[in-house]
Parts: C-alpha cells; structure tokens; sequence
C-alpha cells in the first residue's frame, strides 16, 4: 500500500535503494605491465590481476577506482613473485591470459572471471563475478564473489570448523570467538582461515580471500548451483590457487601465507596440562607422577593461576616462592615448563606493566579516545594493540625475564579472540594501528591473536635462542603458522568431540596450519577410562600431542583411570616418542615442501571419488594411515583404505585398498597401517627427548611387489645449525619381489647423528631370509638384543638385520617356504 509519509521521506528511500547489490559494468581499457594487468570498466571499476607463479593468480577489485595500500598479515614477505611466462590474448569480447598450467579468460561484460586448466576443463567459473552491496550501518562496502558449483563439486579447507570434512551445502563465518563448549556445526569458532579448496572431475582447485573483515563463505547453501564469498569491508582480493592436486593447493597455499620454522624436537614429545597446576608441590607431583610410572612427558603447563592475581608477566609466590629454582629442577628432569599469557592487561595503578602500557599508549582506544576496558580473568583490563609494530616490541621484550632469568622454554597465548567475559569481544569501534593504517576493531578483530602469536613469537625466539621457541595460540588468522602452534580450544570429553578433533585438526592442517592438536581427552567434563584412551590414541597422531582440562572437573593425567588404563596410556606415549623420527620428518616436509602434516582421504588418492565424503581416515606423513574410534564399547570399526597396499601396524596383516574393510581394534589398537614399501624410523622408548642417547635407529621396511621410496629427515633437534645445513635428508628406496627385497640409501646433508647402526626389522615378507648381502657383503642375521623394547609390542617376531648407518645398498634373497605358495602369501584374500 501507498505510505504518503514513506514517500515523501527522502531519507529512508535513499537508503533502501541502496541495499541493492551493484555491478562493475563493462572493461573499456586495460593496461599490462610484465605480470600485472589492470582493467578499467566504465563504471570506474577497477580489476587488478597479477600472476604470482604458473599456478596462482590474483584478483583485486576496486569498487569506486581506488584501492587501499597493498598490505596484507596474512601473506608471507618471504613469498615471492615469479615472472612466469605469459600469453595474453585481447579478443574482441574477453581477455585470454595465459600460464602453461592454466588459462584465465576476463569477459569484459561484468568482469567475469573463468579458469581452465590447459586440457579445456573449466575449473572455476564466476557466477554474478564481482558485486558488492553498500551497507547503510557500517557506510562501508560488502565486497561480494559467487561462482558457479561445478558439476559434482566438492569443498574443504576453512580452518577450525567442527562439521563434516566435505563443505558442500554449507554456509560458515570468520570472526574468531571464543566458544567454549562448542559443538559439532558450531560456526564461527576461534580460528579464521578464509582459504578453501574445491574438488571436481578430480581436479583441485583453492580460493585465498585475504580479507580481515568478517567473512562468509557459503557453499551451495543458499542456492544449491553456486558458491559465493563476501567480506563486511575492505576490498575483494583473493586468489585462485590452482593444484591440480588437492596436497599441491595446500602446498601452495602454505607458501602463500608461509611455513613455520623446525619446532625443538621436544615440542613433538607428549605434554601434559591442566587448569591449573599449583602450588609447586602439586606441579613437582605431576612431574613425579610420569617418572615414577615411567610414562613419558616433555612439557608442564602452568595456565593463569600462576600469576599474581592473574596479572601477566608476574608470578603468585604463594603458590611459586622460587620459580627459577622449580623450574631449574624440573629441567634437570626432562621437563619443559610453558606459561600461559593472555592479553588482558589488569587496570591497576601499582603493576608495572600497566603502567608501561599507559604511559607508552600501548593500548587500545575507543574511537572517542579513551582505552578500551573489558573484563577477563583479572577483572577490568586494557589490552595491548598489537597491530602496532611499537607494542609487538614492547610485548616481545616482556618475555625475557620469565625465559632467561626463570627458564620458561615456551608460552601458550589465550584468550586472544580477543575474548571479553559477557561482550564476547571487543565494541566494533575500538581503534588499532594495523601497521600503520588505522582500522576499527572490525578490521582488526580477526587478526587480533594473530598479532599477538606474532609478536610473542618474537620474544620466545629471541630470548630462547639458541634453543628454538614454542609458541601455542588459541586465535589465529592465516599466516599464522609461521609464528606459532595451535590447538582446537574449550572442548567437551564427550565422544562427538573426540570425533569433532579429529576432523578439525586434519581441516586445519589442509588450511596451512599443520602444528595442531585437540586438549586430548577433553577440557571440560571428565572422560571415562576409555574415552581417554581413545582420545590418546588419536593424540599421538596429532602434531601438537597435549592433555588438557579444566581442573574443576577431575583428574586427567594419563594414570587418573586406575591401572589398566595406565598401562593403554603409557603403551601409546611410548608408541609417541617411538614414533618421532617420523614425525619430525613430516615436520621438515611441511616446513620444505608446505605438505600438510595430515592428510585426510581423498589427500591420499583424489581419484578415487569414494573418498570424497569419507572423513575418519587420515594419513599422518607419506606412509602412516589412521582411522581413530570415536564409539564407546567397540572392539573395532570399518575404514576405507586407500587404494594401493598396506600393512595392519598391530599384525603386519596385509590389506589391498581402494575398499572399506574390518579393523580389529579392541582398546589396546588404534586401526593404523603402514603403507607396503615404507621404511619408518623408530627411535627407542624415552622418558624425554634427550634423555638417552641415541645409539641405534630402527628402521621397520615393509616388503613391496615394486618400488617405493621414504625419507627420514635428521638434525640436531634444537638450535638453528639445521637453517646452515646441518642437516641430513636420507632417502631409501625399497623394491621388493617374490624372491627378493632391496634397500638402498641416499644421504644428503651433512649432520652426523650419535647412532652409528641401523636395526632393520623387516615386515611382510613372502619368503624367509637366505642371503643378505650389505654393501656388496655377505652377513648373517643375528639375534639384536638391542631390538626388544621396539618389536614387543608385535605379535609375530619378525627378521631382523643389523647394519651400519652407512649403509648403501642391501640385498636380501629369500626362499619360498615349500608349504606355501607365493601367490597365497602375498595376497592372502
Ligand atoms: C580458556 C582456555 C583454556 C584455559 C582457560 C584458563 O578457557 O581455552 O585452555 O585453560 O582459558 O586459562
């Protein structure tokens, strides 16, 4: 119905036609300079597009002809552009440039994008393209993308999120929250990560939209036939990261936003946290627990209540009387202690560090001038802003008293969101320097941990030196790995969690961020014997391996569920520390090659399309495959391997993937196998890394009809001798047939590790041993007593071959057992 006074309102009408979405028009010009190219629409819509490498394309859109400095958190200043060769085309309606991997046409009605890979296959294709809406509120731009869904399209990435591993359908949000207790499809949660890769015709492609503001990204959701993202400011400005391999996405977009540094090899080891441990007598009482029981640990945590009134940088000498003392005899015992800081600064006249803060205008103001105030844990406090590069040296410069004077050896940042108790975070109009480009809090808010990470990074890193830094965030933006590590926040000990962890620490190491790990066993709640168990099983798995609860909820150290299941958690820490050569290799490839550390299924063969909605199985390095139990009272579960040959770890049981098949997992097993061909190093059972010294390396080689090659990669586990090239990469390839089994051994680099033998314990092999030739040398198989503490965990007893570290060629011939034929013993289906 007609509203007179509507109409004649010339204020509401204005606004109401504005709250449509708005189009670039036309290109009418462009200019090209090397690999940059600008298009021009009549509109005075600008288009930026540079091609950064063969495979990664960018585009930025300037809604009304001017684009915002170039600056971004999120990328890696050590990436660089290449000058790849290109072959642009100006046609008569569209634009066709190319690389020798893609093909990128620009229609100049609309500005519409599309991508193909150079067998014509179209692989992205804009829908509307660029738009945007004005947004009355904010008076700022909602830059808008949507692209068509491809035909059998599917999604992942994103980041933390807690549903299904396959986007699909789905619509999800950045704006880092402080969730505790969240749950399965909770959205948003902590971490912002606004990179996703898409899937189709076997064929991987991502999307980077390297935009702070708050961002949606929605998945056939809204209208099942696109997929669409938009961001509440700033400028569309993403990039097309082409695989077409999904591990090449991730690999690229690691070294888009970056890689961390080697971690000290003790960050890999078990850790063990609680909130919170005091005073000393109880924290010592921990650390005695796992001596005493002979279960391995490398790390104490001490969250807020160490503090003074939890005021940051201060310690309560109630509960500490001495902390370098404590902390002093706890390293003599292996353990590392790591702090915990949170941003908020308590509001108190008499603390030094607020008055520094004051005084320095380290803070955040509002945007009517004052500090921002918001209550934490201390109560009222402000908090540092640390998107100016002044307060990061200011925060970094803190750290040196608690590392080199008390001997803290790592620092757990929290809270970081920024999370405010009632407000969630903080006012939309607070102020913060962003480097020099002052922005509201709408801005800032999601790369606000991701600062703090950053400059805490750089006070651990320097004042460590020369050990390597350990920093844990809760908060984090893209780009954030290269500062710190990261776990997936306030958890339930509840099943669906366990389930919950596993998926979201695979999403986030697809999403750059594979130094990652859930409080195993859950943070709020108690689990049962069991359920902590399971969860352990999973953790050893996990990059980031640490227990943690909230201590008003009972004990969760790994001896809280009586005896049996001391046994289970002492059984797989030690499989843990085991286990971290390996670990530590996969480390090295996600830090040289940007390769996630965990790899869900269809990372493992994108061409088998029934992978895709698969979600439980994950491989860990090259040749690890695991599939957790995430169900009370099962002696098993059904898992899908992928195609190729694998070995069952627990009876060397020999399974051909591509199918689902039984695995016998009672709650002495986790279903993991061992990819046929593989050589996995084991290191022998410690207490702490360093404890012993290492004198002999187990290599486990799993037989292969065919050739298969594996890496191990060493240095000296701390410092910064391996960023000389102290370091080795050894590569063995392992080729296998009926009667006979090879290894060979290529060593690059330089580092001499203490060991000298290898003890090479060999799996599935088809015939039993009659000459094993080293080096152009006959030898004899002898008994290696040394080998106990690593195969007792087996059920079979397995051959066995000692040999020099050295080594270079090993040839073993073997027999035919007469009862057995070989066919039947290779496959036994
Ligand atoms: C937050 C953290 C949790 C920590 C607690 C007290 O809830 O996520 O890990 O224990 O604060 O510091």
């Amino acid at each position: 119905m007609r509203d007179p006074i509507q109409e004649t309102n010339y204020m509401l009408n204005d606004l109401v036609n504005r709250k449509e979405n708005l189009f670039p028009g036309k290109i009418i010009d462009y200019q090209q300079e090397e690999n940059k190219f600008h298009f021009y629409t009549n509109t005075d819509v600008i288009l930026f597009v540079q091609v950064l490498n063969p495979k990664i394309i960018r585009f930025r859109y300037a809604a009304d002809g001017n684009f915002p400095p170039d600056f971004s958190y999120a990328r890696d200043p050590d990436f660089t552009p290449e000058l790849p060769l290109l072959e642009f085309i100006a046609h008569p309606d569209f634009f066709q440039l190319s690389t020798d991997q893609v093909v990128c046409l620009i229609q100049k009605e609309g500005m519409h994008i599309r991508i193909l890979d150079k067998a014509g296959n179209t692989i992205m294709d804009d829908e509307k393209g660029y738009h945007w809406e004005y947004d009355l509120h904010t008076g700022n731009n909602i830059v808008k993308m949507s692209k068509w869904v491809q035909s059998g399209e599917h999604y992942y990435g994103l980041g933390d999120k807690s549903c299904n591993m396959n986007l699909r359908g789905r619509r999800l949000q950045n704006w880092s929250s402080d969730t505790y207790g969240y749950s399965r499809n909770s959205d948003p949660l902590y971490k912002n990560v606004p990179f996703y890769i898409g899937l189709h015709q076997k064929i991987a492609y991502g999307i980077f939209f390297d935009n702070t503001f708050r961002t949606y990204f929605d998945f056939a959701h809204e209208r099942s036939n696109v997929t669409s993202f938009w961001a509440h400011g700033e400028e569309m400005n993403y990039y097309f990261i082409y695989g077409p391999s999904l591990i090449e996405v991730s690999e690229q977009y690691a070294f888009l936003t970056g890689r961390p540094e080697m971690p000290p090899l003790w960050a890999l080891g078990y850790q063990q946290c609680k909130w919170s441990y005091y005073p000393e007598q109880t924290f010592k009482a921990i650390a005695s627990g796992f001596r005493e029981r002979q279960i391995p640990c490398d790390a104490l945590y001490l969250d807020i209540d160490y503090m003074d009134g939890f005021r940051c940088f201060t310690w309560n000498k109630e509960y500490f009387p001495d902390p370098q003392r404590m902390i002093r005899e706890l390293a003599a015992d292996g353990f590392k202690t790591v702090i915990i800081i949170d941003p908020g600064i308590k509001i108190d006249k008499n603390y030094w560090i607020y008055q520094e803060g004051c005084a320095q205008d380290y803070f955040c103001r509002r945007s009517d001038g004052p500090f921002m105030k918001g209550s934490v844990w201390p109560g009222l406090c402000h908090f540092p802003d640390y998107t100016h590069p002044e307060v990061r040296d200011w925060w970094a410069n803190l750290f040196k008293e608690l590392i080199t004077v008390d001997g803290v050896r790592g620092v757990w940042n929290d809270m970081n969101e920024p999370a405010v108790f009632e407000q969630g975070t903080f006012p939309d109009d607070v102020r913060f320097n962003y480097d020099g480009q002052p922005c509201s809090h709408r801005k800032a808010h999601n790369i606000y941990g991701m600062q703090m990470a950053r400059a805490t990074y750089q006070g651990v890193k320097k004042f460590c030196y020369p050990n390597r830094p350990l920093v844990i965030t809760r908060s984090a933006f893209s780009g954030t790995q290269r500062f710190s590590a990261t776990w997936t926040g306030d958890n339930v000990a509840s099943w669906d969690h366990l389930w919950m962890a596993n998926i979201q620490c695979q999403r986030l190491s697809i999403s750059g961020m594979s130094f990652v790990g859930s409080d195993i066993g859950g943070f709020i709640e108690t689990p049962t014997g069991e359920l902590y168990i399971r969860w352990l099983q999973l953790g050893i798995f996990h990059p980031f391996c640490r227990t943690h609860s909230s201590g008003d909820h009972g004990d969760q150290e790994p001896w809280s569920f009586g005896e049996e299941y001391t046994q289970l958690a002492k059984k797989f820490i030690e499989l843990r520390y085991q286990l971290l050569p390996y670990i530590y290799t996969a480390f090295w490839q996600h830090i040289t090659y940007g390769t996630p550390m965990l790899r869900p299924l269809p990372f493992l063969n994108q061409d088998d399309t029934e992978s895709y909605h698969r979600m439980a199985e994950f491989g860990l390095g090259d040749n690890l495959l695991i599939c957790p139990i995430t169900q009370p009272e099962v002696d098993g579960r059904w898992l899908y391997v992928p195609s190729g040959t694998w070995y069952y770890y627990w009876d060397d049981a020999e399974v051909v993937g591509g199918k689902e098949v039984w695995a016998n997992a009672k709650l002495d097993r986790i279903p993991l196998y061992v990819r046929a061909g593989a050589v996995l190093p084991f290191y022998p059972v410690m207490q702490y890394v360093g404890e012993i010294e290492i004198t002999q390396l187990t290599l486990h080689v799993y037989f292969v009809q065919g050739s298969v090659s594996s890496v191990l990669y060493e240095d000296a586990g701390d410092g910064y001798d391996y960023e000389k090239g102290i370091c080795s990469e050894k590569i063995f390839l392992v080729t296998g047939s009926n009667t006979g089994l090879s290894i060979s051994q290529e060593v690059k680099g330089s580092y001499a590790p203490i060991y000298t033998t290898y003890n090479i314990v060999l799996h599935g092999l088809p015939f039993v041993l009659k000459t094993v030739e080293v080096d152009g040398v006959l030898i004899t198989p002898e008994p290696n007593p040394e080998s106990a503490a690593e195969t007792e965990q087996r059920e079979n007893k397995l051959p066995e071959i000692l040999v020099s570290k050295d080594f270079e060629q090993i040839n073993i011939q073997g027999i035919i057992p007469e009862s057995a034929e070989p066919d039947a013993l290779i496959n036994p289906e």
